[in-house]
C-alpha cells in the first residue's frame, strides 16, 4: 500500500531536496543557539538559489550546490533526434488512475514554479521501468509567454513554450524522497512539450487549470483544486507510446542524479492566452512576475527510443507501394 504522507508532499525536488541539505546547516544553527542559550531557532528551509538573479541562477547551481548540480548525468539536455538509439524494450506505458477527474488536489506557487500534487492513485508502469513508479505531482517551466519559449529539455535545438514535468517516485520506495534520490532510478519523470496554438481559451482542460493562477501569485500560495480536469485532459492530444528516454537528474538543486526520464515527442498544444497567464500572473518571492524558470541545457547523453521511426515507416510503406505495384504489372 502507498502511503501518502507529509514526507510525499514535502517532496518535490525545490522544496524537499533543499529542506534534505539544509537541515545539516540547521543542526549548526541549533547547536550554536543551544550554545549561546537562545531560546528558539528558525530554520531557514530554502537556499539561496533561483532563476531570475545573477547571485543565484542556474550559472552558479554547480557552486552552491556541487554535489549534483556539477554532476555527469545532469538534465536538461538537447535530444538530438537522428542520434537516439532504437531499443525494442521502450513499450508503451501503462497509465494508472491518469483518467481520473479527482486525481489533482492542489495548485501550489513554489516560488519558483507552479506544481500541482495528487492522490495517490496515480501510477505508471511498463515502458522499460524496472517497476511501478508512484506519480505524486507536476511542476511547469516556462519562459516570458509564447513569445519567448522555456522548455527545459529542446529538440534539435528548438526549444518549446513550455514543458510539463510529472514527477514519480519508485513504488518500492513508498514515498520516501530520500531514498529515492540515493538511487539512480530512484525517479521516474515524464517530460511533456507544450507548443502554442492560435485559438484562445484552448483546449478546455488548460482554461481551468490556468484559472487557478490568479489564486496562487504569490510565493508559497496554494488551493484546492475542485475535481474536473484529469492528467488525460490535460495531456490532450499527444501519443504516448512515442517517447525519448534517458537517465539524468533533476533539474533544480540538488540536482540529484536520480530519474529515468520519458520525454514525449509529440507536444500539447496551448493557447497564446493561456501561455501568457504564466508570466503574467504568478510571481517570485521578490514579486516580479515568474518568468524564465527552466535551466539551461546540460552535455548530451545517451538517448533511447523507440525503433522504427517514421523515416523507416516511410520507407517501408514505399517498399510495399512499390511491391503492390509490381505485384499489379
Ligand atoms: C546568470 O548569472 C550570471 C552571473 O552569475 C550571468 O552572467 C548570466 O547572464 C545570468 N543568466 C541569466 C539567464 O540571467
Ligand atoms: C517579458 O515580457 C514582457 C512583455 O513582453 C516584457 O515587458 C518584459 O520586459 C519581459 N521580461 C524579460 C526579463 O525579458
Amino acid at each position: 500500500m502507498f502511503l501518502r504522507s507529509e514526507t510525499l508532499h514535502r517532496s518535490s525536488s525545490d522544496d524537499l531536496l533543499l529542506f534534505v541539505t539544509t537541515s545539516m546547516r540547521c543542526v549548526v544553527v541549533a547547536v550554536l543557539a543551544v550554545y549561546a542559550l537562545i531560546p528558539s531557532v528558525h530554520c531557514e528551509t530554502k537556499t539561496a538559489w533561483c532563476y531570475h538573479q545573477p547571485s543565484c541562477n542556474d550559472s552558479i547551481w554547480p557552486v552552491i550546490a556541487p554535489t549534483y548540480c556539477s554532476g555527469i548525468r545532469q538534465s536538461p539536455i538537447n535530444i538530438v533526434s537522428t542520434s537516439a538509439k532504437p531499443n525494442s524494450n521502450l513499450t508503451p506505458l501503462t497509465f494508472q488512475n491518469f483518467r481520473s477527474t479527482s486525481a489533482l488536489k492542489r495548485i501550489k506557487n513554489t516560488g519558483s514554479t507552479v506544481k500541482v500534487s495528487f492522490d495517490s492513485s496515480v501510477r505508471i508502469s511498463g515502458g522499460d521501468l524496472s517497476e511501478p513508479y508512484d506519480c505524486f505531482e507536476f511542476r511547469l517551466h516556462w519562459g516570458n509567454g509564447s513569445s519567448v519559449p522555456g522548455s527545459e529539455h529542446t529538440v534539435d535545438g528548438n526549444r518549446y513554450a513550455m514543458e510539463l514535468h510529472i514527477v514519480c517516485i519508485k513504488s518500492s520506495h513508498k514515498g520516501n524522497m530520500a531514498l529515492a534520490i540515493e538511487d539512480p532510478t530512484g525517479l521516474a519523470v515524464l517530460g511533456f512539450f507544450i507548443e502554442e496554438m492560435s485559438n484562445n481559451g484552448q483546449p478546455a482542460s488548460w482554461h481551468t487549470l490556468t484559472s487557478y493562477l490568479s489564486m496562487i501569485k504569490n510565493n508559497g500560495d496554494s488551493v484546492a483544486m475542485e475535481p474536473g480536469i484529469s492528467l488525460d485532459d490535460l495531456l490532450v492530444g499527444v501519443d504516448r507510446t512515442k517517447y525519448y528516454r534517458y537517465l539524468g537528474s533533476l533539474t533544480t538543486p540538488t540536482c540529484d542524479e536520480a530519474v529515468v526520464w520519458t520525454v514525449f515527442k509529440d507536444s500539447i498544444k496551448v493557447s497564446k492566452d493561456l501561455i501568457d497567464l504564466f508570466s503574467t500572473t504568478v510571481q517570485f518571492s521578490d514579486s516580479s512576475f515568474m518568468i524564465n524558470v527552466y535551466r539551461g541545457i546540460q552535455p548530451p547523453q545517451e538517448v533511447t527510443t523507440q525503433s522504427g521511426s517514421s523515416l523507416t515507416t516511410c520507407y517501408s510503406l514505399g517498399l510495399l507501394a512499390l511491391s503492390l505495384a509490381l505485384g499489379r504489372s
